[in-house]
Order: C-alpha cells, then structure tokens, then sequence
C-alpha cells in the first residue's frame, strides 16, 4: 500500500475515507458525545487540516484514522481497506513528542525501523538525509534533553517519516513551540511534503498555519466535531512567509473567521 502521487501531480484517488464517522465516551448519563458524525474524503498526495477549537474531537479523529480507538458508529477506510486496527503504514506525530529519553536522536528514528522489522542499514542514507532537510545534521548522536524544544519535534518528524509512510497523521505538532521556530519549522514541513508527497492530516487552531500548509482546510465545529465546510486553498507552493501578504490568503481568512464566529467561538 505505498499509495503515494509524484511531487506536483494533482491526486484524484481517495486514499482517507471516513463514512459518517463518530464517537461518544461513556455511555448513559455520564455519555460524552465527542466527535461526528462526519463524512470526508482524503486524496492522495492531499494535505489536509482539521481547524477547530480545543475539545471538539480532533485528536479523537486521529486516534481513529490511527486504528488506536474504535468509533461508535460509522467506517474508516485506508486505501480501500477498513481500518480496523492499528495501522503500520502510518506516521504520527503529536504536540508532545514520543522520543525516548535514553536513546539518540539517530536512535530513536532507527526505534521506528526496528519496530517494524525494517532493517536499519538500508535506512542509513535515508537517515541522513531526512535529519539534514530539518537542520539537524551534526545532531544524529544527541540525546533529547540536549535538544531545544524546536530540535526535538524536528527529531521527531524524522522520527514519523523514516519508514516512509503514505499517510501522515500529525496532531498539534507545533503547537507548543514558540512563533519563530514554529515559522521555521513549518517551511521544512512543506518542503518534506513537497519533495514525497504523502498524504497529511494536519491539526492545529491557527488560521494562518492551516492556510499556509494546506491543499484544503476542513473546519471543525466546537463538540460534538462536524464538518460543515472544506475550503480550497488555491495558492501555489512553495508557501514562504509572504504569502501571508497576498489578498487570496486574507480572503481565506477572513472567510474561516466569519465561520467561527458563526459557531460562537470567535
Ligand atoms: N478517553 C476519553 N474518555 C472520555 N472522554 C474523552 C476521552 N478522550 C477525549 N474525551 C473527550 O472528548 C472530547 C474531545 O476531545 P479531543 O479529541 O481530545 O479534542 P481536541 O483534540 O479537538 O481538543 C473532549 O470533551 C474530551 O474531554
Ligand atoms: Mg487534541
């Protein structure tokens, strides 16, 4: 399954499905209705972000595509097939980042190889490779305490690409790092996703950042999580900072705004 479209090439094949997808916690009184139901198709090669205020279901949603939580009602599929377990095609990242303490930075990618009985050697290039397009050449034999922040979740998008996944799930990533790095980091993120294209879905609640990453922008409503609206973001890439400046990326804004404050959160 290394569904995947060549760098610039437009996807038509839907590799995401999700069909009236949702989730309640609990049941009875104490029932929590988290997520959905929600219906939305992911292309290949597409990058798409869930935009959507804290607690409306957007790490549930990932955490199901995952195969890690079972929904309560709808389907998942990944390349036609039900999701009905944990996945291994798949990178995760999360806001907090999963690198083991008493290993290396080139360890821990190479904890990804291991796990998945890919041998390390044949990776080593591709090690190599992936720690210098995130600034960290030089930085392979580092533990994590000695990395910032900022070096840590480049460490640990390394970490979810190495096996070359189709499908890359990453929630918050950048969300605690500070506004400078977070602008650094992103640039390398959508050079990452330029050069193999895998198919992202990306969680934050910045506007602008889900404009600047993505082919298409899925807002989510506050809890229980719906789709009412998928906007196309029709800018070209690469995205640099100063596409900010361009009257396209305020005119998407100000549509997503318009669309909270619709829901009350703005
Ligand atoms: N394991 C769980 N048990 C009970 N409730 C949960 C669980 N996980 C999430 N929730 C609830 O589901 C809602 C959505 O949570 P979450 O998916 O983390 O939101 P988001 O990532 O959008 O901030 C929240 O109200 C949260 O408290
Ligand atoms: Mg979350």
């Amino acid at each position: 399954m290394s569904a995947r479209v060549a760098p610039g090439a437009d996807s038509t094949r839907a590799l995401v499905e999700l069909d009236g997808v949702a989730k309640t916690f609990g049941s009875g009184d104490g029932a929590v209705h988290a997520f959905g139901p929600v219906d939305l198709t992911i292309g290949e090669g597409e990058f798409v972000s869930l935009l959507g205020p804290s607690g409306c279901g957007k790490s549930t949603l990932m955490l199901m595509i995952a195969g890690l939580l079972a929904p309560s009602a709808g389907a998942i599929r990944i390349a036609g097939r039900a999701v009905t377990g944990p996945q291994t095609d798949i990178g995760i990242m999360f806001q907090d980042n999963t690198l083991v303490p008493w290993r290396t930075v080139r360890g821990n990618i190479e904890l990804q190889l291991e796990m998945r009985g890919i041998a390390v050697a044949e990776r080593a290039a591709r090690i190599e490779e992936l720690l210098a397009s995130v600034q960290l050449k030089g930085f392979a034999d580092r533990h994590p305490y000695e990395l910032s922040g900022g070096m840590q979740q480049r460490a640990a998008f390394c970490q979810a690409m190495v096996h070359d996944p189709a499908t890359m799930l990453l929630d918050e990533p950048l969300g605690k790092l500070d506004a400078m790095t977070r602008e650094a980091i992103r640039r390398d993120l959508q050079a990452l996703w330029m050069a193999r294209r895998p198919t992202v879905i990306f969680v934050t609640h910045s506007i602008e950042e889900a404009i600047q990453l993505s082919t298409r922008v899925a807002v989510v409503s506050p809890r229980p999580g719906r789709i009412d609206e998928i906007i196309d973001i029709d800018l070209p890439f690469p995205r640099d900072f100063d596409v900010k400046d361009s009257p396209e990326f305020t005119r998407y804004g100000r549509r997503i705004h318009e669309i909270f404050r619709g829901y009350g959160v703005l």
